[in-house]
Parts: structure tokens; C-alpha cells; sequence
């Protein structure tokens, strides 16, 4: 799938992250719209079993509420604000379901879904979210990550089509994902820290035949760096900066 987006590829993380609330719908609207390929998105679940989209275990951060995500039913966290603590101008945006996310970014970008059930590792999250992707048929456009290489299993059961990355954490925590971890792991790409990679890394990586996505590069130099190393994807806080950075319009 990735043929049919330019290298490197550009995915705003949680969207447009530095101008708006992260992992809400304007965000990733205004992400694509600032030309990025694609999204990166947090998916968790509900105490009731719904895939909805937030990157912290609980909802104290990025919304009105408090307590965790995992003991909110969707219609409680639904009514909670999550625009409000980011800017008054994003009052009444919520936490997105992962089915309201595909809806917007429609047929032909790209979207990085982040399998975050830290906490709650057997929680069914993953087969859920293969369910949605294949009810919305959007197998085309989905890469999958995530820190836990479980999720990423159960994922290649479900939906083998779909590419998985292993995250990598940066440091000595992330050095066994960055090697062996990943080396005999069934994955398509590496995800390490922008800390984490080198030019040497890169070309270890493209001798297995696999790709590898940066997080999170947000200055100009830092995407060309990245450019110039040869790695196949981007994750920046600030998409239109990368765009330009890059020569590509807008
Ligand atoms: O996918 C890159 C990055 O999102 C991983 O870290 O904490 O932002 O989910 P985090």
C-alpha cells in the first residue's frame, strides 16, 4: 500500500498535534488538510467494549472528566470535553470512536493505529479494531503499532494483510525491540524514538527487506536528516512544517 504514497511518508502524530487538541476530529481534519499522507491515532476501549480513541490511561490530561478510560462506559465518556483544555475555540469536541475517525478520513490516507491497551493487555482491543477495519473496508489504508508485540500478534492473525510496526521505546529501555525483539518478530517496520535512530540503523533495518517510521520529528532539519538517512515514514507534531520541509506543496 505504501507505493501509492511519497517516501517519506508523512503521518501527523495524534494529528495536528501543536495546533489542536490531539486525537479529536478537528485535529486529524486539520492534519490532512495541512497535507499530511496520513494519521497516527491512540486506540483503547471502553468499559463497555467501544474502540474509541485517547493517548493517556485516564482522561484527566485531555478532557473535563477524571479517572481511567477503562472504567468509562461510551456515553459517559462522550459527554466529557475534549477540545476545551487545549482552546476555547475546540469547546464541545469529544473523544472520537476509532468508526468516526475512518468516516472522515475517507478512501485514500493513510492511518496509524496505535494499539494501546497498556493496561489492559487482554482486553480484546485488538480483534475489535480488526472488526471496525474490516466493516468500514479500509484494510488498504491501516498500519498497525504498538509497544506490546501480543497486540501485534493477535493482529497478524486477524488481518495478516495489514502492516505491523514494533514501537520502540528510546535508550537501553527500547534496545531488545530495536534488535532481536524486532529482528525475528514477524513486523513490516520499525518504529524507534527519533533519538534511537541512526543512518547505520536505517540500513540494518532495509537489509531485512522492512521499513522504518521515525517518531517524532518536528523540525525542518530533523525531517531532512531523516530524509537523507532513507527512512520510510514520519511521525511529526507538526505536519505542515514537515510538508514544506519537504518541497511537497502547501
Ligand atoms: O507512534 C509514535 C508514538 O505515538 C509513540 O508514542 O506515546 O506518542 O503513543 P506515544
Amino acid at each position: 500500500m505504501f507505493e501509492h504514497y511519497p517516501s517519506p511518508v508523512i503521518f501527523a502524530h495524534r494529528g495536528d498535534l501543536t495546533y489542536a487538541p490531539e486525537n479529536t476530529l478537528p485535529s486529524f481534519q486539520q492534519a490532512l488538510q495541512k497535507g499530511a499522507d496520513g494519521v497516527e491515532l491512540d486506540a483503547k476501549l471502553t468499559a463497555d467494549g467501544q474502540v474509541i480513541v485517547i493517548h493517556d490511561m485516564t482522561v484527566d490530561r485531555t478532557t473535563t472528566g477524571k479517572g481511567r478510560v477503562a472504567s468509562f462506559k461510551l456515553d459517559d465518556i462522550r459527554k466529557l470535553d475534549a477540545g476545551k483544555w487545549f482552546d476555547e475555540k475546540f469547546n464541545g469536541t469529544k473523544v472520537p470512536m476509532l468508526a468516526e475517525v475512518f468516516e472522515l478520513v475517507g478512501k485514500d490516507k493513510l492511518i496509524n493505529i496505535e494499539l494501546t491497551n497498556y493496561s489492559t493487555p487482554r482486553d480484546g482491543l485488538v480483534l475489535k479494531v480488526c472488526e471496525l477495519i474490516k466493516r468500514h473496508n479500509i484494510q488498504k489504508q491501516i498500519l498497525f503499532s504498538s509497544f506490546l508485540p501480543s497486540n501485534l500478534k493477535i493482529a497478524a492473525q486477524a488481518l495478516p494483510e495489514i502492516p505491523r510496526g514494533l514501537l520502540a521505546m528510546p535508550g537501553l529501555v527500547g534496545l531488545w525491540a530495536r534488535s532481536f525483539g524486532f529482528m525475528f518478530g514477524e513486523y513490516q517496520a520499525l518504529h524507534p524514538h527519533i533519538s534511537s535512530t541512526s543512518r547505520e540503523q536505517v540500513q540494518r533495518v532495509h537489509r531485512l527487506n522492512r521499513r522504518v517510521h521515525v517518531w517524532t520529528a518536528n523540525s525542518p532539519e530533523e525531517v531532512n536528516r531523516l530524509k537523507e538517512w532513507g527512512v520510510d515514514g514520519i511521525f511529526t507534531d507538526d505536519p505542515q512544517t514537515a510538508v514544506r520541509a519537504l518541497g511537497r506543496s502547501r
